[in-house]
């Protein structure tokens, strides 16, 4: 690759750049607990500070119910086109915190990549946006095209005061397209493009029984048990042959992936040993029959059961029937399911598959929606040209599994086209103990979204403004 002056400043300027996202990961924002409320607004104070010092104009914290995201804008030409840059400064829980090898907060530098809580997801991701701006004004003393941040504070628990965040502000917010970097790229060596995001939805359900726990021998055989039929209630719901959600209309939205599309993700060097091995060590692959495990899991809706409960638990043993019994259910979607229809769908399959005598209530969430980008989008075009130049090698083409539901709410309620420009490694371990940031992925980030602002300003539709 030859290096152009953005990246001799990046490469100057790396150990610094580690250092302050160094200081940014020693900020516990863990938006799930209410504990760390404090630390969350902190970290948002931080981020705002920092995004001023790296040449944003104005920076400011912008309250919701639940934690506040961060505003910061540059705007240097009303002719030239606007990017809405996206990420979140909150981090998952740490726990199990015994299986961290340096503690979460006390950011460490191991073997090449930074180990902390956020180091990836997202606050490395948000901190190359940073630091590409900053390279930007320092080399050429302007952007070449106006750029907007949010960043908010409560993505990890499902960005529920983010929709109604945009509603209100999205005269403020409008642009030209969202940047997104928040997801990883295919494999260390194999810089990919991300085209797909899963959507969410979940359904809480739970079966009551007798009013009390009952002696088993006094009441066992005549009295239904709340355990057993939520197991037949959850079982139901797949056709263990086929891998098939069972659930009445659950497809029945789906957009297939063209044939292209489908050839493309075959051509990708999949090891799914290795696959497997960072999946925990599972013994084999399943799924849904007649799709590939990367289709299994970028293009096809899922059902999980997250957690089940009920009944006896302790030592030894307790003969009763238990009063009820209780499940949570979540499905990833793809395009084109609707998560609250979705919810709804498996809801009413859990209320068909009740069997006598117990009662059962199923309660839904809409998560969020999936995410499609076009290929074909000059935007898009433009990112898969700065991750070439930042990565030194032509991006393949992915989808990712995981949800950013905030992508969806900036297609329908801002009409923007993302762009989807994550460096993580598969391995990088997010959301579990041990998290880290692979440094060369980090240097490389700054300098795809540097060389990326570039590529924008000369691919998007320059705005006649009028006047001159
Ligand atoms: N950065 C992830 C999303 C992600 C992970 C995308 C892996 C692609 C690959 C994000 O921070 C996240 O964890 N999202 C949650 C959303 C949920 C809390 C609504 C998810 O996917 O579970
Ligand atoms: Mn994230
Ligand atoms: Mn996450």
């Amino acid at each position: 690759m030859t290096d152009t002056d953005l990246d001799a400043y990046c490469r100057r300027h790396q150990p610094r750049f580690v250092e302050e996202l160094v200081a940014a990961c020693r900020i516990p924002s863990i938006s799930a607990d209410p504990a760390h409320a404090a630390d969350v607004v902190r970290s948002a104070e931080y981020l705002a500070a920092a995004a001023l010092e790296a040449g944003f104009t104005s920076a400011e914290l912008l309250p919701t119910e639940g934690h506040p995201a961060v505003y910061a804008e540059r705007l240097v030409d009303p002719a030239r086109p606007t990017a809405l840059i996206y990420g979140h400064h909150d981090v998952q829980p740490v726990d199990p915190l015994e299986e961290w090898l340096s503690p979460p907060f006390e950011p460490q530098v191991r073997d090449g990549a930074l180990y902390a809580r956020g180091a990836v997801d997202d606050k490395g991701q948000v901190w190359m946006h940073l630091k590409a701006v900053e390279t930007h004004l320092r080399v050429r003393g302007e952007l070449p095209l106006n750029l907007k941040l949010i960043v908010e504070g409560e993505e990890e628990i499902g960005s529920a005061h983010f929709d109604a965040l945009v509603e209100r502000e999205r005269d403020r917010l409008a642009a030209d397209v969202a940047v997104i970097s928040d997801t990883p790229i295919f494999a260390r060596g194999v810089p990919s493009l991300c085209t797909g995001l899963r959507g969410l939805c979940g359904v809480e359900v739970e079966v009551t029984g007798p009013a009390l726990d009952l002696h088993s021998g006094m009441f066992g055989g005549p009295v239904a048990n709340p355990l057993e039929a939520l197991a037949r209630i959850l079982a139901s719901l797949r056709d263990p042959a086929t891998g098939r959600v069972l659930v009445p209309g659950f497809y029945d939205s789906v957009r297939e992936p063209s044939a292209a599309e489908r050839a493309a993700f075959a051509r990708l060097p999949f090891d799914e040993e290795a696959w497997r091995a960072d999946a925990g060590e599972v013994s084999e692959t399943v799924g849904e029959e007649g799709w590939t495990v990367l289709e299994r899991l970028w293009v096809r809706p899922t059902l999980e059961i997250n957690g089940i409960w009920g009944g006896y638990q302790g030592p030894g043993s307790k003969t009763i029937i238990p009063a009820r019994a209780g499940a949570k259910i979540s499905c990833r979607l793809v395009p084109d399911q609707e998560p609250g229809e979705i919810a709804a769908l498996v809801a009413r399959a859990v209320q068909a598959a009740a069997p006598p005598g117990v009662t059962v209530r199923a309660e839904t969430h809409a998560g969020g929606r999936p995410v499609l980008t076009s290929l074909d989008h000059p935007a898009v075009q433009a990112a898969a040209r700065a991750m070439a130049h930042g990565f030194g090698t032509e991006p393949a083409v992915t989808r990712s599994g995981g949800s950013i539901p905030p992508v969806a709410t900036f297609q329908s309620v801002l009409g923007l086209p993302a762009v989807l420009v994550g460096v993580g490694l598969p391995d990088d371990q997010i959301h579990a103990p041990n998290e880290h940031f692979d440094l060369g992925q980090y240097a490389a980030g700054v300098r795809v979204i540097a060389r990326l602002w570039d590529e924008l300003a000369a691919a998007l539709p320059r705005r006649d403004v009028g006047g001159d």
